[in-house]
C-alpha cells in the first residue's frame, strides 16, 4: 500500500519534521526546564547502544527525554545543563566526526556540528566528558540526574558526587542533592505542544491506516505474523521517519486474552476473534489503537456481546475527557459500565458497588483505563496531583482510554461461550478546551461497521 505524502495528514507531519523542530524549539524546552531546575545542573545521557549478540545491534532509538531538549539523534552524547552559568548554559559532549567511524556506521554531527545544528553553547568530545564534569557540575546546588536508568552512567556519576562528598569538608563546594529531573521533565512533556500535537495526529492517523488494512485482510486460516507484516508495513512505507510505536499485538483466539501478547505465531481459525493492538510512530511521536476483528467478517452472539460493552465502556470514557475531569474520574466511569456488564452477562454476580469494592472485576479487567501517549507510548508524567489525588485534564494532554474484558481460556465459574475470549478497544484523545478530540477515529470501532469493513474483503 503506497500511501500519497502530498495528500495526507502524513506530509504535513514530514514538512513539521523538516520546519517545526528546529534548534530554537529545543532552545524554549531547555529554558522551561532550567527554569524548573533552579540553581541545580542537569545531566541528561542519550540512550545506550544495544547489542543482541555479538556485535549484532538493536535498531537505535534516543532516549525520549534527551530528544527532547537537544534534538540530537546520536548515541554516546550527554548534555550538561548549567542555568547558573549565563554563557554556557547547554554544554554538549558528542561523538567527534571520524572519517573512518562514519563510513561504517554514517555521519555524525560531531563536536561543531553539535553547536552550529543543535545550538550547543559549548561542545567536547564525550571522552572528555569525565575530565570537564566536575567543573561543570560543581557551582550547582544540585545534580539532576536520573539514577537508574542505565548502569554504566550511574558509575560516572556516583563516581562524582563520591568525589564531591570527599571534598566537601574541605572546599565546601559541590551539590549536596541528586534529585531525578522526571519531577520537572514529565510535568512539561505531559502537556503538549502544537507541533507536538500535529506529529501525534499524524502518528495516529497512520495507525488508524494501519488498522483499516488489517481489517480489510484478516480471514481465517491467515498467520497472526501475516497481519502483523501488514500493519507493520503501513507503518514503514509512510515515510523513513515512520514504523511501529511498540511492539504490535496480533492475538487470535485465546491468544486476545493476553494483555502483551507478542508472539504472533498463530493461524487464526474460524469464527475467531483477532485482537490487534498496534501503533505507528512519527518522528517519534506514537499512536496506539486497540481493535478486535471478526475472523469470519461476522460476531457470534457471546463476542458481540462482550464487545457491546467494551464499546459502552469506551464511548463512556472518551464522553468524559475534559478539561477538569481526572484519570481516575474517566477510569471509574469506565469500570463501572464494565462491571455492570460483566453481571449482566454472567461473568460477575452480586451488586456492582460490592464487585467493585471487593476488585472481584479485577480477574477480567486487571489494568489502567488510560496512559499518556507522546514521545512513548506510555509517555512521560504522572498520574496523580503533587499535593495528591488523580491528575486534572488540561488543554494539550494527550491519553488513551482502554477499556477491556479478558476471560481466560480456563476460567473457572464462567458462562462457557466467553471462555478464550479477550476485548480490548482503545482510542487516542486530545484534550482541548472545549472537551476531548478522539485522534483515531479513522479507523471504526462500531461493532456494525467493523462486520461491514472485515466482510466487504472480497476474495476466499
Ligand atoms: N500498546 C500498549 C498499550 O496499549 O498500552
Ligand atoms: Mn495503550
Ligand atoms: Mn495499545
Amino acid at each position: 500500500m503506497t500511501l500519497d505524502r502530498t495528500a495526507s495528514p502524513l506530509a504535513a507531519a514530514a514538512r513539521a519534521h523538516e520546519t517545526d523542530f528546529g534548534p530554537e524549539v529545543f532552545r524554549a524546552r531547555r529554558e522551561r526546564f532550567l527554569e524548573g531546575i533552579g540553581a541545580g545542573t542537569a545531566v541528561i545521557a542519550a540512550a545506550p547502544e544495544l547489542l543482541l549478540s555479538r556485535d549484532t545491534e538493536v535498531p537505535y532509538r534516543q532516549n525520549s527525554d534527551f530528544f527532547y531538549l537537544t534534538g540530537f539523534l546520536e548515541p554516546e552524547a550527554v548534555a550538561v545543563l548549567t542555568p547558573h552559568d549565563p554563557e554556557h548554559r547547554f554544554t554538549l559532549f558528542v561523538r567527534p566526526r571520524d572519517p573512518e567511524k562514519e563510513t561504517w556506521s554514517g555521519r555524525r554531527a560531531g563536536v561543531e556540528g553539535a553547536r552550529e545544528a543543535y545550538g550547543a553553547d559549548a561542545a567536547h568530545p564525550i571522552a572528555e566528558l569525565d575530565e570537564r564534569l566536575k567543573d561543570l557540575v560543581e557551582p550547582g546546588d544540585a545534580l539532576w540526574y536520573a539514577l537508574g536508568s542505565w548502569e554504566e552512567m550511574d558509575r560516572r556519576m556516583l563516581a562524582l558526587v563520591a568525589g564531591f562528598r570527599r571534598s566537601r569538608p574541605r572546599q565546601g563546594k559541590g551539590p549536596v542533592d541528586v534529585r531525578d529531573p522526571a519531577g520537572v521533565l514529565d510535568r512539561l512533556r505531559m502537556v503538549k505542544e502544537p507541533r507536538e500535537i500535529a506529529r501525534i495526529r499524524a502518528a495516529a492517523e497512520l495507525s488508524a491506516q494501519a488498522h483499516l488494512a488489517a481489517m480489510r485482510a484478516v480471514r481465517p486460516g491467515m498467520g497472526e505474523w501475516e497481519l502483523q507484516a501488514l500493519i507493520e508495513h503501513t507503518f514503514r512505507a509512510a515515510g523513513p521517519e515512520c514504523g511501529p510505536a511498540y511492539g504490535t499485538i496480533v492475538g487470535s483466539g485465546a491468544g486476545s486474552t493476553v494483555l502483551h501478547y507478542v508472539t504472533n505465531d498463530r493461524r487464526i481459525g474460524d469464527d475467531e476473534i483477532v485482537l490487534v493492538d498496534a501503533g505507528a510512530e512519527i518522528g517519534y511521536y506514537c499512536g496506539d489503537i486497540t481493535r478486535v476483528l471478526p475472523a469470519s467478517g461476522r460476531f457470534t452472539p457471546p463476542q458481540r456481546a462482550l464487545y457491546g460493552v467494551v464499546h459502552r465502556a469506551l464511548e463512556t470514557g472518551i464522553s468524559l475527557v475534559a478539561p477538569g475531569e481526572t484519570v481516575l474520574g474517566v477510569h471509574e466511569a469506565v469500570r463501572r459500565v464494565l462491571v455492570e456488564g460483566m453481571v449482566e452477562l454472567g461473568l460477575l454476580a452480586g451488586d456492582v458497588d460490592g464487585l467493585i469494592e471487593s476488585e472481584a472485576f479485577k480477574r477480567f479487567f486487571m489494568h489502567q483505563t488510560s496512559h499518556w501517549l507522546g514521545l512513548d507510548v506510555h509517555d512521560a508524567g504522572p498520574y496523580t496531583e503533587p499535593g495528591g489525588g488523580s491528575v486534572v485534564l488540561r488543554p494539550g494532554m494527550v491519553l488513551t482510554v482502554e477499556p477491556g474484558i479478558y476471560v481466560a481460556a480456563d476460567a473457572e465459574e464462567v458462562p462457557d461461550e466467553y471462555r478464550g475470549l479477550g476485548i480490548r478497544l482503545e482510542d487516542n484523545v486530545l484534550v482541548t478546551e472545549a472537551g476531548g478530540e478522539i485522534l483515531t477515529r479513522g479507523v471504526p470501532v462500531d461493532v456494525d461497521e467493523v462486520e461491514r469493513v472485515v466482510a466487504a474483503r472480497g476474495g476466499g
